[in-house]
């Protein structure tokens, strides 16, 4: 197996057979795409020559070099209607995104609640913000002024410059607060929270005694690589949406990808 000078991305990618069977290169980067170069025994949803995309789980990094073996249980077809350069940044942002809003564990956004999203703008945000919107949630963002125009075109009902206005001054009572700055936003935030409502973060660590304080459930998330859950983000980025409104209809959608 070779690897060059880091270079980002990787454009080579091994599929080997479940966790454990591949091979790590220690040169750091999360975010991959590539053409299936070779395929471990046991791979049957790839052919070599697909076209692919995923993150490489954060104690195997390795996606600056040329050739990388992961698991195909983190690997998604990437979509054929973007280029996979752009494909690449989908995984990380798009999965987090997703858990962060619908996890039972974490914000378990429902249709008709109201969700705050900091950052609307930004690689996990705008998928969060889209997410959101079509689990039916309304959605109210922070961004920059010169952002908001952007944040409204992928779904939020408001957006509020985090710029020239205390969101907590504008803002009425939330059911879910989904937390992508983390500091003192996420203290700020807490007040919103209606009691039994939830904050999702996945910058830092909630102070447990502050949500208490305001009845809320307050977590931490790290995202988890997931092919399902890749192959469908994948699909909705192609038009292809049939499996999108049988899933929107679904009530477990927050486990649904399990
Ligand atoms: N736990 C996990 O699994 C996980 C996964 C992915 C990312 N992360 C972390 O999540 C954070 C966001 O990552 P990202 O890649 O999505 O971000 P990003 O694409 O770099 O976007 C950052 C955005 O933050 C906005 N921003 C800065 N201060 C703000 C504030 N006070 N209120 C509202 N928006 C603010 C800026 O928006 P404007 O341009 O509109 O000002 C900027 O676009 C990073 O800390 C990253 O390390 C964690």
């Amino acid at each position: 197996m070779a690897f060059g000078a880091p270079r980002f991305p990787f454009s080579g990618a091994a599929l080997a057979t479940g966790e454990g069977e591949g091979v790590a290169l220690g040169v750091g980067g999360s975010l991959g795409f590539g053409v299936g170069v070779s395929l471990g025994s046991g791979v049957g949803d790839f052919i070599v020559g697909d076209r692919v995309f995923g993150a490489t789980p954060l104690d195997r990094l390795g996606a600056y070099t040329q050739i990388l073996a992961v698991s195909a249980l983190i690997v998604g077809h990437a979509p054929m209607s973007i280029p996979l350069a752009t494909a690449a940044a989908v995984p990380i942002a798009a999965l987090t995104a997703w858990q962060a809003l619908f996890l039972p564990d974490h914000a378990d956004v429902q249709p008709g609640q109201i969700v705050l999203i900091h950052d609307g703008a930004g690689g996990t945000g705008s998928f969060a913000v889209q997410f959101a919107r079509w689990r039916g949630a309304h959605v109210i963002a922070t961004a920059s002024g010169h952002n908001a125009a952007f944040v409204r075109s992928l779904g939020a009902h408001a957006v509020v410059d985090y710029r020239t206005a205390r969101f907590e001054d504008v803002v009425g009572e939330v059911d879910a607060v989904i937390d992508l700055v983390g500091g003192n936003v996420q203290a700020r935030s807490m007040p919103l929270i209606r009691k039994g409502g939830a904050l999702a973060s996945i910058v830092s660590l909630p102070d447990q005694e502050l949500a208490a304080r305001h009845g809320v459930r307050a977590t931490f998330m790290i995202q988890n690589r997931n092919r399902r859950m890749l192959e469908l983000i994948g699909q909705l980025i192609d038009n292809d949406n049939d499996e999108w409104h049988r899933l929107q209809k679904r009530h477990d959608v927050g486990t649904f990808f399990r």
